[in-house]
C-alpha cells in the first residue's frame, strides 16, 4: 500500500487528523495537498491534545517526514506560529518540507476575503476569513507568489512590494483598508529567510521515496462536498479537497494511489452557510453539539449537526474511489434512543436517484430515513468489532450495505487508540 490518500466526505471536521495519526505509524511520509490554515486538524497524544492548520498530521512520529504539498496555500505567520508551539512542546519540526510550488497568503488575501464577505451579507459563504479563496484565486489569476520566491531575498521583497502597491489601489477601491506596506515587506522579508531551509522540491522527493518503497500518506483538508468542483457551490472551499486532488496537489500520479480512505462521522456537521438536508435544527442537534463538543477548531464557531447522510457518502464513494471508510466519534451517539441514517431525498413527491448536481435542489429534498434503535451504552472502551453492541454493529452494516465499501476503522474516543480496526 505505498500511496494512501485520507479524505473528508462530508463538509469538514470529519476526525480525518486522528486516523492520518493513526495510520502515520505505517507510513514514512505524510503531505498535506489542498487548502491551508483554515484547516482545523485535532490529535490526541495520551493527555496531550494539538491543533493543527498546516503542518501535517504525521508530525508526531520521528519517522515521518511531514511535507506541505504544492497544492497548499500557505500563511507563513501561522505556520512559524504552529512550529514554534510544537517545538515548545518538544515535537520536532526540523524534518518538515515545503513545497516550492506552493504559494503563499498575504495580508491582502485576508482583506479581499473580508470585503468579499460582507459584500455578500445574508448570502455570505462563512468563510474562516483566512484569505484561502482570494489566495487560490490569485494563483488562477497567475500574479501569486510562491514558496520557492524566497530563495533569492531581494527578488522575493520586490515582489511582495509590487503585489502590495497593485493590491493597494483595488483594497481602496472596494473601500478598504490601506496596507502597511513597508511593515508587510519588512516582515515578510523576514519570514522568507526564515522559511528558506524548509524550501524544498517535494515533487521530486516524493517520487523519490515511492521508489525506494516507502509508504506516503496524503492528507486531505476540507472535504468532498467543500470541494470547488463537486462540494455545494458556491458555499465551498477554494481548492478540490476530493481525492483526485490529491494528485494536482502533490505531483503523484493516478496509478501511484492505491488506497482511499473516506472519513465520516456517525453524523453530520457543518460549518458556514449552504443546503444540509440532514440539519437537525432542534434539542438532539443541541445534544450532538454538547457531546460531540463541535465547535470550530480555527473559528470557535458551533459547527450546524444533522444526521449520517448515505446519499452524500454514497456519492463521496464515487467521487473519491473509496476504498474504505473510517466511521468516527460512533461514541458521541452512545445516549441516543434512536440513530437516524438518511437514506434518500426526494423532491416534489419524487425519489431521486441520486445525489442531485444542483446545490439549490439540495436544499430543496426532502431526506428519507431510517431509524435504528440506539445501543444505549458507552463504546469507547471497545477494540474489538465483535464487541461492538449489536445495534452499533447494525448502523456499520447499513452504511456498507447502502455504500458499497467497507468500514475498516471506527472512532470510539479521541486518543489516538481509541479505535476499532477492523
Ligand atoms: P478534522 O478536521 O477532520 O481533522 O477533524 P477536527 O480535528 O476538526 O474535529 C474532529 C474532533 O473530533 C476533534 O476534536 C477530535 O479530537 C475528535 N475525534 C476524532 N475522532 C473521534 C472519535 O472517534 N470520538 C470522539 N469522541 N472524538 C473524536
Ligand atoms: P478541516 O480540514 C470545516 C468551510 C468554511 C466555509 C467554507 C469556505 O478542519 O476539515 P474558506 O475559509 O475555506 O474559504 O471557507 O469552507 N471550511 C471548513 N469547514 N472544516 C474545515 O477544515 C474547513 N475549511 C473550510 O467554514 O463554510
Ligand atoms: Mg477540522
Amino acid at each position: 500500500m505505498p500511496v494512501s490518500v485520507v479524505v473528508g466526505t462530508q463538509w469538514g471536521d470529519e476526525g480525518k487528523a486522528k486516523i492520518i495519526d493513526l495510520l502515520a505509524e505505517s507510513h514514512q511520509v505524510v503531505a498535506r495537498y489542498q487548502g491551508g490554515h483554515n484547516a482545523g486538524h485535532t490529535v490526541v497524544v495520551g493527555t496531550e491534545k494539538y491543533a493543527l492548520q498546516l503542518v501535517p498530521s504525521g508530525v508526531f512520529y520521528s519517522h515521518v517526514t511531514p511535507v506541505i504539498g504544492n497544492g497548499v496555500v500557505v500563511d507563513l505567520p501561522t505556520l512559524f506560529k504552529e512550529i514554534d508551539t510544537l517545538e515548545s512542546r518538544g515535537i520536532t519540526c526540523s524534518r518538515l518540507k515545503v513545497s516550492s510550488l506552493a504559494h503563499l497568503i498575504f495580508p491582502w488575501h485576508q482583506a479581499h476575503d473580508a470585503i468579499s464577505e460582507s459584500s455578500l451579507g445574508e448570502n455570505k459563504i462563512g468563510t474562516t476569513l483566512k484569505g484561502i479563496g482570494p489566495a487560490y484565486a490569485d494563483k488562477s489569476r497567475r500574479v501569486g507568489i510562491r514558496v520557492g520566491d524566497v530563495r533569492d531575498s531581494k527578488r522575493f521583497k520586490q515582489l511582495v512590494r509590487d503585489r502590495a502597491t497593485a493590491e493597494q489601489k483595488v483594497l481602496t477601491a472596494l473601500g478598504g483598508e490601506q496596507l502597511k506596506i513597508d511593515e508587510i515587506v519588512e516582515n515578510f522579508a523576514a519570514l522568507g529567510d526564515r522559511l528558506k531551509p524548509y524550501v524544498s522540491d517535494t515533487v521530486n522527493f516524493l517520487h523519490d521515496a515511492l521508489e525506494h518503497n516507502e509508504n506516503l500518506l496524503l492528507e486531505g483538508a476540507q472535504a468532498t462536498f467543500l470541494d470547488i468542483d463537486h462540494g455545494t457551490y458556491p458555499f465551498v472551499t477554494s481548492s478540490n479537497p476530493i481525492s483526485g486532488g490529491a494528485c494536482a496537489g502533490t505531483g503523484l500520479g493516478p496509478r501511484d494511489i492505491t488506497r482511499v480512505v473516506g472519513i465520516a462521522k456517525a453524523y453530520t456537521t457543518r460549518v458556514g452557510s449552504g443546503p444540509f438536508p440532514s440539519e437537525l435544527l432542534g434539542e438532539l442537534g443541541d445534544k450532538i453539539v454538547e457531546i460531540g463538543r463541535e465547535f470550530g477548531t480555527v473559528t470557535g464557531r458551533r459547527r450546524r449537526p444533522g444526521w449520517l447522510d448515505l446519499v452524500m457518502l454514497r456519492h463521496a464513494v464515487r467521487l473519491n474511489s473509496l476504498t474504505e471508510i473510517a466511521l468516527t466519534k460512533l461514541d458521541i451517539l452512545d445516549t441516543f434512543e434512536t440513530v437516524r441514517v438518511c437514506i434518500g431525498y426526494e423532491l416534489n413527491g419524487k425519489e431521486l436517484s441520486g445525489y442531485p448536481d444542483d446545490a439549490q435542489l439540495l436544499g430543496q429534498v426532502t431526506p428519507k430515513y431510517v431509524d435504528l434503535p440506539g445501543w444505549k451504552k458507552s463504546v469507547s472502551s471497545v477494540r474489538n468489532y465483535a464487541d461492538l453492541p449489536a445495534q452499533a454493529k447494525a448502523l456499520i452494516e447499513l452504511v456498507e450495505k447502502h455504500v458499497g465499501v467497507p468500514v475498516s476503522i471506527i472512532g470510539v474516543g479521541p486518543e489516538r487508540n481509541e479505535c476499532v480496526v477492523r
